[in-house]
């Protein structure tokens, strides 16, 4: 009996290519896992039978748009999980789900080998691997794209050679999910230039962008979205109501030079606007539920998820804890937040929340003031101590106070 392998596909090229290389070069019955993580175009049940026609002993598919949004996006908006404070993490947050995923589906098909599609030079192959392997050390991964070492049109010649029809891919290399578009590759990779126009879709660029701006208010319930201008929503629908507001907005356009796990630098394009317009409402909202140093301690933490997301690491045990202070600290996080969509720009335009520890009453400057300002100047002694103290004992070094002209 041959060896089954289970092969995480999409349906594009590189991995239709697949079917038949682990077939005919390897020597394996081929298992197909397809999941649909909200991707723009997924039509699972056309993308299962072109695997079987391809010659796979059979062929999965599975939605888990649901889980993708409650489980992973919900951890990514408690800890506002941006990379280098730019990039939402649309990406990194779907594979660590669909390395579990086809862990599962590999047990109950007693396939020993996990097949993807990804390169030896990109952040993916590093979460697929670490992914499966935390979850499973058994299994054998394997990366085709990085074996065989075709470039993209020796794919194309083997696919026209097998018979393989090639899908409509356009110019570039996307990968989408509820979350966001990741655009790489062609006209990108030249930083000299701007990103090309034909690479948005999601986000109108901002000379085409609305010329009115659009007012939302997103409520939070422990630190998730649950309504949009006060109606209740999943948050998958939510996502995708906000991905079509924000994006005609303007909003969403992320162009960023970034350093991939892997050492190298690459040109990447994004558009994530309903991530983004979250993750500003969720940051709004907590600057005034939590204390100064609750903010500064969940900053810390929160770029620690985003690294560890980023580089693969989500089923590693300390991030169960990283998940649970950013739970805890979450629970404050209830409110609703105004947010003037306009141009690109998200501009805050108040908010209201029962855990707000902004108190009018201590901080105005007018009537019925509550701050006992007799207080301050002993507050400033102490304060101010030390640095009293070493500014006179150092004084040589400073000679005489001269004040710049
Ligand atoms: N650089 C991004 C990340 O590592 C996106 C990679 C997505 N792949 C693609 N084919 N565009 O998360």
């Amino acid at each position: 009996m041959k060896e089954k392998a289970l092969l995480l596909y999409s349906g594009g090229l590189d991995t239709s290519v697949m079917i038949k290389w682990l077939q005919e070069e390897r020597g394996y019955d081929v298992v197909t896992l397809t999941l649909d993580v909200g991707q723009e175009k997924n039509d699972l049940s056309a993308i299962s039978e072109k695997a079987t026609l391809l010659g796979a002993v059979k062929s999965i598919t599975h939605d888990s748009t649901g889980r993708f949004a409650d489980t992973f996006i919900s951890m990514g908006i408690m800890s506002n999980g941006l990379y280098s404070d730019k990039y939402p993490l649309s990406t990194s947050l779907a594979r660590p789900l669909m390395a579990e995923l086809a862990v599962k589906y590999a047990h109950e098909n007693a396939c020993g080998v996990i097949v993807h599609g990804s390169t030896g030079k990109g952040n993916d192959q590093v979460r697929f691997e670490v992914s499966i392997k935390a979850l499973d050390d058994s299994i054998k991964v394997v990366a085709p794209v990085r074996e065989m070492n075709m470039n993209r049109e020796e794919e194309i010649e083997y696919a026209n050679k097998k018979g393989i029809d090639i899908p409509y891919g356009g110019k570039y290399s996307v990968d989408e999910n509820l979350w966001g578009r990741s655009v790489e590759g062609s006209s990108i990779e030249d930083i000299s230039k701007p990103v090309p126009a034909d690479a948005y879709r999601w986000v109108k660029p901002l000379d085409e962008a609305a010329d009115s701006p659009k007012e939302v208010a997103i409520s939070y319930e422990n630190g998730i979205p649950s309504t949009l201008n006060g109606k209740k929503m999943t948050l998958k629908s939510l996502i995708i109501k906000l991905n079509e507001l924000a994006g005609i907005q303007g909003i969403g356009a992320i162009d960023m030079i970034e350093d991939r796990v892997v050492g190298i630098k690459s040109h990447e394009f994004y558009e994530c606007p309903a991530a983004l317009t979250i993750i500003d409402g969720h940051k709004y909202l907590e600057s005034a539920v939590l204390s100064r140093r609750e903010l500064k301690v969940k900053k810390f933490i929160d770029e620690q998820f985003s690294e560890m997301v980023y580089g693969g690491l989500w089923h590693d045990p300390l991030m169960a804890n990283i998940c649970e202070f950013e739970q805890s600290m979450n629970e404050h996080v209830s409110g609703t937040v105004h947010l003037k969509l306009y141009k690109g720009n998200i501009i805050h335009s108040g908010l209201e929340s029962s855990n707000s520890l902004y108190d009018p009453a201590t901080s105005t400057y007018g009537k019925g003031q509550t701050f006992d300002q007799k207080m301050s100047p002993g507050f400033i002694y102490v304060y101010g101590a030390s640095t009293v103290a070493s500014r006179k004992a150092r004084i040589k070094h400073f000679h005489e106070i001269r004040l710049e002209e």
